[in-house]
């Protein structure tokens, strides 16, 4: 669609002059061609009978418009218009930025997506595995792998990793166990990792990728929480560089673009079907991808390379550091270090208070301190050092974990009982594809031992899987299943 009035350069009557595109874009000549399209549509508007059809945000809430800011609401675009480029196949501004990713992250393609690393992964197992075939992955893999598997009808064989008790995680999966499942499994079709775990454990990809190519088959690597390795030389090395075939980053979660975007990248010396990769992603992508998500990717990327952004990112690595060395002051909190030949990600800093449980920790530092932490568990709470971190922030929430770290809290119960870390042998009755595709029921919990579980039963985190769909429930399962009056299974 072409702009009808050029000349007119407000329909509407009033889009005022703008300094939309980053200042530094024009400093450091950090190209990002999305946004640079998309500035040029937001400074040309046209009379537009189509698509979004709150036009520019005239048909929008006002309350929403003001929260969120007209200009938002004018570069709320789908791809085909204004020579913006199209996401399937990958034309224009959108095919360069996507160029120009590949080459930021270090691989041979990469993907925009507009549904999370969840849009990634489904795309891997629709594209790479088929009924019947069997994927090696770690036990505690997303939920996006399992139902890749439903569509696809591939099936698990579950790496177990390795896990800390003492702080209530999961930890890294061994080159070790991976070569052992695969001499276990000579049928087997993908080798499927997380790395690292959401706390920040790093597995040794460079060795696994090794056992991989020995036995000749593919390794994905789950890298949604690792977007950043490539830009900081204190950070542990991606999967694209260690051998990988193919890596997911959400780029939302730590990179700093927009919630729901993400990247697939498929690696320099990967022979994957890319073509069967991108098939999969049409099928499963909207067929209106919003532009704001697709430019905040690009100037994710772009900001990332600038100087600005390695500074930012610097910043965060130097705030965890400076966090982690005033952790090792206090007498009650601690946080989890790289130690018995794994590595963590500095960034993601796990802490414990051995007095209280990191649920309780978590609510005292939001209702006394207004903290938000990433996440609890009864074990203990993670802490992001983000690029949008500045010291400030950092130093504040040091001083409220050394006012914590003082508190006398043993006038309350504050530690909770602590759930044992289930380690539990799955005893597969189908798959689940045929799981989640038969008819269910749901049940006392009292009735369910030799039944076949129905639904996905997982503590997140830790985040390992108690029970899925199609396994047996047995006695074992029983002490996990506390928070449950019901259970849904085959009927
Ligand atoms: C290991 C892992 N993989 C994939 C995903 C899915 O990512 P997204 O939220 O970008 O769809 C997540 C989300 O938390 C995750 O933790």
């Amino acid at each position: 669609m072409t702009n009808v009035t050029k000349k007119d350069k407000s329909p509407k009557g009033g889009l005022e002059n703008n300094n939309m595109v980053c200042k530094q874009d024009k400093k450091s000549k950090i190209h990002a061609p999305i946004v640079e399209a998309l500035k040029k549509t937001y400074e040309t508007p046209s009379y537009q009978f189509h698509i979004p059809g709150h036009t520019r945000g005239n048909g929008s809430l006002p309350e929403f418009r003001k929260l969120i800011g007209k200009k938002a609401l004018c570069v709320d675009t789908t791809d085909e218009f204004d020579g913006l480029g199209t996401l399937h196949p990958a034309t224009g501004p959108i095919k360069e930025a996507q160029e120009l990713a590949a080459k930021a992250f270090s691989a041979k393609k990469t993907f925009f997506l507009i549904n999370g690393s969840t849009a990634g992964n489904l795309a891997l197992a629709m594209a790479l595995t088929k009924k019947g075939k069997k994927i090696i992955t770690n036990r505690n893999c997303h939920r996006s792998i399992l139902t890749g598997m439903i569509i696809s009808g591939a099936e698990p064989v579950w790496l177990i990793p390795n896990r800390f008790e003492e702080w209530g995680i999961w930890g890294n999966v061994t080159p070790e166990s991976v070569e052992d499942m695969l001499n276990k499994t000579p049928d087997a079709g993908m080798v499927w990792i997380t790395n690292p775990t959401y706390e920040g454990v790093v597995s040794d990809i460079k060795s696994i990728a090794a056992v991989c190519k020995k036995y000749n088959v593919p390794l994905i690597v789950d890298e949604a929480h690792a977007c950043l390795w490539n830009f900081n030389g204190h950070l542990p090395t991606s999967a694209l560089k260690l051998g990988a075939d193919a890596v997911v980053h959400s780029l939302h979660k730590t990179g700093g673009s927009m919630s729901q975007s993400s990247m697939l990248h498929i690696a320099e010396n990967s022979t994957l079907d890319v073509d069967a990769v991108e098939k999969a992603l049409k099928l499963l992508h909207t067929t209106s991808p919003s532009l704001m998500l697709l430019a905040s990717l690009d100037s994710a990327r772009a900001n990332l390379e600038s100087p600005r952004g390695r500074k930012q990112l610097e910043r965060a690595v130097q705030n965890a550091k400076y966090l982690r060395r005033e952790i090792d002051k206090l007498e009650h909190i601690h946080d989890l270090k790289p130690d018995f030949g794994y590595k963590t990600d500095i960034t993601k800093v796990f802490i414990r208070d051995d007095r209280l449980s990191g649920k309780r920790l978590e609510s005292i530092l939001e209702i006394d301190f207004n903290i938000e932490v990433e996440s609890a568990s009864d074990a203990g709470l993670l802490i992001l050092s983000n690029i949008g971190n500045t010291r400030a922030d950092m130093q504040y929430l040091v001083k409220c974990l050394q006012i914590i770290d003082k508190t006398n809290y043993t006038d309350i119960c504050y530690l909770e009982k602590k759930k044992y870390m289930p380690m539990l042998t799955p005893i597969i009755k189908m798959t689940l594809r045929e799981a989640f595709y038969s008819h269910k029921e749901t049940i006392p919990k009292e009735q369910a031992v030799g039944r076949i579980s129905a639904e996905v039963i997982a503590e997140c985190p830790p985040g390992i899987a108690v029970l899925l769909p199609g396994e047996l429930i047995t006695e074992e399962h029983i002490p996990y299943l506390m928070d449950y009056d019901t259970i849904e299974v085959i009927k």
